[in-house]
């Protein structure tokens, strides 16, 4: 292991560029260490380059100056170095927000909804997450001066709930062709969490090759629940959300597209204090998520939107309607 530096140094001074893409090129991981690495979630180097050596040598059980070398490395291959304020100013100043139909709940969340973030909605049944999707599905495709990003999306159903129908309703009633609408949506069924995780994959390609400005997911965590049952799974639970929150993140920041996941929040009879109407994924979503809309149902087929957790924003209320003709305010 020391000898693969040593020749890397001297690859390096004799002037040779060296590229590390995967991580079994970083040094000190051989087959083992890989293995173990790619078993705990941590196939690609940007997972490892922002994991602390702790974490890492903790979930791929290695010892922890080791976990150090590989960070080290990672960030190293991916050049990890601080960056100036004004170049982050810069890359945020391409970011594009797709209207969401009604002006007070796209005001809340400071124009519509952001590209190069994941934006979380969460909320009980019926409180209008997949209603939600859908508008957003068509919206991203509208011209730029009328709240869209003139892109497609892509939509990953993991309850079955996506309805074509609705789609084409809405999109006539905008006055949109619908065929056309509906040919720029591009949706796929995940079936498990590792189903649903390799579509997140493999959407870079989807997405390299056509303009994708939308990804949904809806919803994120009904296979993660279902599938990992119980406190004794909670940890590792985490660890595969991480990772395929980690896949999104990345492609909304490489391809400058919105990623919106839904939530669904229910009693939890495991649970005696604290919210009961937490979302679940906790503090992994919370981190992860850049901003979180809490909906809720209220009088007259009225909806609520409360902006829960933004870097930015002032949190903050916005009542909207969900019609025939989608959402509105
Ligand atoms: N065509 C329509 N016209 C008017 N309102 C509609 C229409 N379709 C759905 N809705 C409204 O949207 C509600 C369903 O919301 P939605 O399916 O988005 O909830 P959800 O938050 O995704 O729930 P779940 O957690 O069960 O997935 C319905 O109860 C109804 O009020
Ligand atoms: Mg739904």
């Amino acid at each position: 292991m020391v000898e693969t530096s040593k020749s890397k140094s001297k690859k390096e001074v004799s002037g040779e560029e060296i590229v590390i893409k995967t991580i079994e090129e970083l040094p000190g991981v051989g087959p083992a260490i890989a293995a173990k690495l790619k078993e705990a979630g941590y196939g690609e180097l940007e997972a490892i380059a922002v994991a602390s050596p702790t974490e890492l040598s903790t979930a791929a059980d290695i010892p922890e100056s080791t976990a150090a070398k590989i960070v080290k490395s990672a960030r190293e291959a991916l050049k990890m170095d601080f960056e100036t304020a004004d170049k982050i100013l810069e890359r945020r100043k391409a970011i594009g927000r797709i209207t969401t139909g009604s002006k007070s709940l796209d005001q809340l969340l400071g124009g519509g909804v952001e590209t190069q973030a994941i934006t979380e909605v969460y909320g009980e049944f019926g409180s209008g997450k997949t209603q939600l999707a859908h508008q957003l599905a068509i919206n991203v495709q509208l011209p730029r001066n009328k709240g869209g990003l003139e892109g497609k999306a892509i939509y990953i159903d993991t309850e079955a709930t996506f309805r074509p129908e609705r789609i084409h309703q809405i999109a006539s009633s905008m006055g949109l062709d619908p065929k056309e609408v509906l040919s720029n949506i591009f949706h796929a069924r995940a079936h498990t969490t590792y189903h649903q995780m390799l579509l997140a994959e493999k959407a870079e390609e989807l997405v390299r090759r056509e303009e994708v400005k939308l990804i949904v997911i809806d919803s994120l965590t009904t296979h993660f629940r279902s599938e990992f049952v119980g406190r004794g799974m909670l940890a590792e639970r985490q660890q595969k959300l991480n990772k395929h929150l980690h896949t999104l993140q990345t492609l909304a920041d490489k391809y400058n597209l919105a990623v919106l996941v839904t939530n669904q929040v229910m009693a939890r009879p495991d649970m005696f204090f604290g919210d009961p109407t937490a979302p679940v994924g906790g503090h992994v979503l919370a981190h992860q998520a850049t901003a979180i809309i809490y909906l809720r149902k209220s009088k007259g087929g009225r909806r609520i939107a409360r902006l829960v957790d933004s870097p930015y924003l002032p949190e903050g209320e916005a009542m909207f309607r969900i019609t025939e003709k989608g959402i509105t305010d």
